[in-house]
Order: C-alpha cells, then structure tokens, then sequence
C-alpha cells in the first residue's frame, strides 16, 4: 500500500503516544541518574549515563519484542503494535548513546581509531571471564541501525516485503548479541544478583510469550481432516462456525488461508498480508475491506485488491457453500489480485 498510507504518519493518536514515549524515556534516565549517583557516589556521571542509556535501550527492546505476542495473545496490545515503529526509533537513539558515550569513554584519545580500538584492545577470546563483550554491542548496534534506518514503508517497498522482513527478523540476532554484551560484559565485573536476575527473567519472559503465541496460532491454523471432493476442493467448516465479519484460517496444501464471512457472503483470501505479513485471518472485514489487524492495510474480498489508489493484491481462492452451509474452498490459490465470486450462503 502506498507510503502515504495515514498509518505512517503523524495522526493526532501517534503525537499522544510519542509523548508519552518522551516523557517515559526521560523519567527514567532521570531515575536511573539520580538513584546511580545517590547509591554509588564513587562514580561518575558519565558512567551512570551510559547505564542509563544502555539499560534504557535493552528494557525497550525487551517490550518491542515483546508486544507482537501480547497482541497474539490479547487483542488490547494491537494498538501498541502499530506504534511499534517509533519505540524501534527511540531504542536505537538510546543504545546509539550509549555506544556513542562508550566508546569516547573508553576508547577515544589513543593512537588507533576508536571504532578500530573497540574490536582490537582486548583480544581475549579464549577467556570467558575477560571476554571482549564491546565488539558484540557494536555488532548489535550495527543491526539496529540498519532496522531504524529502513524502518519507513519507503524502503519496505524500495527492498520488497520479504527482504525487508528478513531484516528486520535479524532483530533476534541483535538480541542474542545484547544478552551476551551484557551478560559477559558487566555482569562480570559487577557480580549484582539484581542485574543477573533481571536479564534472565529478561529472557525467560520473552521466550514464554513467543511460545504461547506460538500454541494458539498454531491451535488456531485449523488443518481440514478431509480428502479433496471430485473438483478438487476441500471441505473446510460449516459457514456458522465463522463469525459475521471476520475469517477461520485454514492451512490448505501448506499455505494459510483465511476464510472470510460477511454479508451472508463467503470469500477465500492469503492469509498473509503484502504490509509486513501480518495475520489477515485475524483481522475482519471493515467497510466491505478486510482489514489487516497489525496496521490497518485493506484487501477486497471477492479480488484480494486493496481500493483505489493503493494497488497491493493478494492471492484469492475459489469457494462454494453447499445447501447444508458446508464452506469447501479449492487448495490451489489463484495470482494475486484474481477476481472470484463469492459464494452465497443458503437462508
Ligand atoms: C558500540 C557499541 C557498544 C559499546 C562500545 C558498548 C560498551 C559498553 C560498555 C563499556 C559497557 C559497560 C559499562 C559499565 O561498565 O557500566 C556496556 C554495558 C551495557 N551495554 Fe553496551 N555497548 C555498545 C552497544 C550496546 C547496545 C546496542 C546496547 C543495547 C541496545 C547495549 C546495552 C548495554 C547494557 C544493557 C549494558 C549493561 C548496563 C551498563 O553497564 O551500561 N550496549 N556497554
Ligand atoms: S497492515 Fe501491516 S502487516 Fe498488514
């Protein structure tokens, strides 16, 4: 869909939210300082301000990775997911900062150049105690960059959806890195039970709700158990087990399709959104659209097209209800955008 979708703009909804973010962000670098410097008077401010920064940028990136199962698992996180854009912004300002502040800290005032200084000072790879955990965080920062500096729907479109997706995926290999840059970093030299504990229920939180979510997509990609008929399609629910408006999302010859209901019609669409490959099965028809629960692209029904002037197309598949309200949808999907007559259901 078009970048100048609303979604990627300021709607008065995202300056409230943006505020709030500001607002949040500063009230807690503010603690952070003021507890640092009260409890440990022995250092200085610009040690406090890179915990500030760093600390800040992981308990963000935390709640982003978070929010794309909480809103899985309950529909209320939606509105957080469309947001999530500008918090992936704020977590790399903050994690640039403290890299920035780092490395003049650390590194600056030597012979080497001081990016140059952060991968070669310590060559202690064989040492689990006195690993080189900086080079991990300047790796990780590197991918965040790349993910903020791409995270507008201009480069969606100018790197395709998949390619941009794969990139942003990398997002868990940042995470994996930052788990180590911490927990080979200060957690050796500080020895805090406080800190330790935090980064694994970090984790630990983080992998239960990835898996839950996981359980009820799965528990919901409802495989139909029979054979294909004669004409080759498949039998997948009675039309009253779908809620006016919305889609039960079938898995037909491995793909996912979702099976829409609406206006006593019956459409098959992709399940898979052309925006960022968000669920559209759980999305529902708004306005005659369906609409896809993660950012609001639309989709007709009866062509898988989104309404003038956007031109995104997703595949279609045929269906039929028969006299008794048995919905049968054919396994093979039509090219994007394919006109296919809904099919009515009997009164
Ligand atoms: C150029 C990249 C980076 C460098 C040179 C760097 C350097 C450092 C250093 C020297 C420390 C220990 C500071 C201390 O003794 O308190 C540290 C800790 C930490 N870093 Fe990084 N870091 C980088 C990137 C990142 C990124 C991208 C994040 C998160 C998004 C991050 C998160 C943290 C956290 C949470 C800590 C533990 C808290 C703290 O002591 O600051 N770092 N990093
Ligand atoms: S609108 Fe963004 S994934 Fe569908």
């Amino acid at each position: 869909m078009g970048a100048s979708y609303k979604t990627v703009t300021w709607t008065p909804h995202k300056k409230v939210y943006d505020r709030w973010l500001l607002i949040g962000v500063l009230l807690y670098l503010a603690t952070f300082l003021g507890l640092g410097l009260t409890l440990k008077p022995n250092t200085t401010i610009e040690t406090q301000l890179i915990r500030a920064l760093g600390t800040g940028a992981f308990v963000l990136l935390h709640v982003i990775l978070a929010i794309g199962p909480l809103a899985r698992l309950d529909r209320r996180f939606l509105p957080l997911l469309y947001n999530r854009r500008h918090l992936g912004v704020t977590m790399f300002v903050l994690a640039l900062g403290h890299g920035a502040f780092s490395v003049v800290q650390f590194h600056v005032g030597g012979t080497r150049n001081p990016l140059v200084s952060v991968l070669t000072s310590n060559g202690r790879y064989d040492s689990l105690a006195q690993f080189p955990f900086q080079p991990l965080g300047l790796a990780a920062l590197v991918i965040l960059f790349l993910m903020a500096a791409t995270s507008h729907d201009f480069w969606l479109h100018q790197l395709s959806a998949p390619v941009w997706k794969a990139l942003h995926m990398s997002v868990y290999v940042a995470y994996l890195l930052l788990v180590l840059h911490v927990g080979l970093g200060v957690l050796q030299t500080e020895r805090n039970p406080l800190l330790a504990g935090s980064l694994a229920l970090g984790i630990v939180v983080l992998i239960a709700l990835h898996v839950l979510a996981g359980n009820l997509s799965k528990a919901g990609d409802e495989t139909p158990e029979s054979q294909p008929e004669d004409d080759g399609f498949v039998l997948v629910c009675q039309a009253s087990d779908i809620e006016e408006s919305r889609a039960k999302i079938v898995s037909l010859s491995g793909e996912r399709v979702a099976v829409f209901r609406y206006d006593g019609k019956i459409s098959a669409v992709s399940n898979v959104c052309q925006h960022q490959n968000g669920p559209l099965g759980e999305g529902r028809v708004v306005d005659g659209c369906i609409t896809c629960p993660w950012h609001g692209y639309q989709y007709r029904p009866e062509d898988g097209a989104s309404p003038p002037p956007f031109t995104e197309k997703i595949p279609t598949f045929r269906v039929r209800v028969d006299e008794a309200g048995t919905v049968f949808v054919h396994p093979t999907p039509l090219p994007a955008g394919t006109s296919v007559e809904p099919a009515t259901i009997p009164a």
